[in-house]
């Protein structure tokens, strides 16, 4: 049996990759991927062949570039906001570990595959609609659902059993759990568990506080193509070096702090504590450059497409039919999306200060209060509200008839 290990090179896929082994008698493979999260790969290698993995059953990528363009930035043309408030940091990047996984498992020939996600949550959902999507026949493990290792002391002393190497800091209980990449960090359970409480300030670490941003603001310009940021100040750059730029200003300026309650797919509300300073500034940039460039209808549309958008993706049905009609609607839309958007970044605060765009659809002729030489016939709005109040007025005049 062979299978191909979400490895992360910390204590509890250190653990995972002991117990599927001992337990299962596997050959584990192990794939640990830069996805933007801040750590060095370097000892997660090293982690892997000290526990006895094969050289050529170490998989390490980068893959932050394939994160943002393959799956941040499509998501990012939909402004997709589940529950009206969260970016979607961690599950989009579900969809991106689950798919190498499988790939690696074809190309070594595997038969199974396995995360380190807890039966209570999301992220479980998430891989294995992903792996089942695009291979059927894939067996999954999660050692959270099926071992009898279900405290911390049991544990550690598996791991010690196995001399399996525990960082100090890792004998104790996490005061809560982490999930990072390039587009977020997310803090969720423990002493972050009761909604009530503020949390404590160490919980934060991509963003100072508002309180301790500069106060001098911050201005930038953002230019869009199709709809994805291509540029920063006028200089070109590939979408993972956007988001990276975007993150270091957003930090500085302590921009995109979120605390939220969601309500999470398999049924209970969790509290989260989340930052996403990049993709903020990045949200408001492209509403602001969709805001001259977007039609009406189309943009009302996509509004109304939107959270069923985001709920697929917080979902994880990323490889869905229907979120890849959703996507296709939304990338047609994109077609003019382009031009800069200029931001004031400033104590937390996004504040778009200008927009401008070859194909803007906004005219000054128009909208002009002052003498618009015939570009629009004000007498023309006395018709247009005349029918448009015609129910209306069939409507008051029965209330005025029946009473009621
Ligand atoms: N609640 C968020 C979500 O479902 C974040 C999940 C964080 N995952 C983690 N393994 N810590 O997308
Ligand atoms: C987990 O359960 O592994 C993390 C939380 C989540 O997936 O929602």
């Amino acid at each position: 049996k062979k299978v191909v290990l979400a490895y992360s090179g910390g204590l509890d896929t250190s653990v995972i990759l002991k117990w599927l082994q001992t337990e299962y008698g596997a050959e584990v493979v192990t794939f640990t991927a830069d996805l933007g999260q801040g750590e060095e790969l370097g000892p997660a290698r090293k982690k892997a062949e000290l526990l006895g993995i094969k050289p050529e059953n170490i998989f390490i990528e980068d893959l932050r570039e394939e994160f943002v363009r393959d799956y941040v930035f499509p998501m990012f043309r939909a402004n997709a906001l589940y529950e009206g408030i969260y970016l979607l940091g961690t599950s989009i990047a579900r969809p991106l570990i689950g798919k190498r996984q499988i790939e690696i498992a074809e190309a070594v020939g595997a038969d199974a595959v396995c995360h380190g996600a807890t039966g209570k949550g999301n992220d479980q959902v998430r891989f294995e609609l992903t792996y089942y999507a695009l291979k059927p026949d894939i067996k999954v493990i999660a050692p959270w659902r099926e071992w009898s290792l279900t405290s911390r002391t049991k544990l550690i002393e598996f791991a010690e059993k196995h001399q399996i190497p525990i960082a100090k800091d890792k004998r104790g209980e996490a005061p809560f759990s982490v999930d990072a990449n390039l587009l977020h960090s997310s803090s969720e359970g423990k002493v972050l568990e009761d909604p009530a409480i503020e949390p404590h300030t160490d919980v934060f670490q991509r963003t100072v506080s508002p309180e301790d941003a500069p106060d001098k603001p911050t201005i930038i310009e953002v230019g869009f193509e199709k709809g994805d940021a291509v540029s920063i100040d006028g200089v070109a750059m590939s979408p993972a070096t956007i988001l990276t730029k975007l993150n270091a200003l957003g930090k500085e300026n302590g921009i995109g702090r979120v605390d939220l309650v969601e309500n999470r797919f398999v049924g209970m509300k969790s509290r989260g504590i989340y930052e996403t300073p990049g993709g903020t500034i990045l949200y408001a940039a492209h509403r602001a450059i969709e805001s001259i460039t977007l039609d009406r209808g189309a943009g009302h549309l996509k509004d109304e497409l939107m959270p069923k958008y985001a709920e697929l993706v917080y979902y994880g049905f990323w490889y869905s039919p229907e979120r890849e009609m959703l996507q296709a609607a939304i990338d047609k839309s994109q077609e003019h999306v382009c031009g800069t958007v200029r931001l004031k970044l400033y104590k937390g605060n996004v504040i778009v200060i200008g927009r401008s765009s070859p194909a803007s659809l906004y005219s000054q002729d128009l909208v002009t209060f002052e003498d618009d030489m015939g570009a629009y016939d004000q007498k023309d709005a006395q018709g247009f509200i005349k029918l448009n109040a015609l129910r209306l007025r069939t409507l008051a005049m029965r209330k005025r008839k029946l009473g009621k």
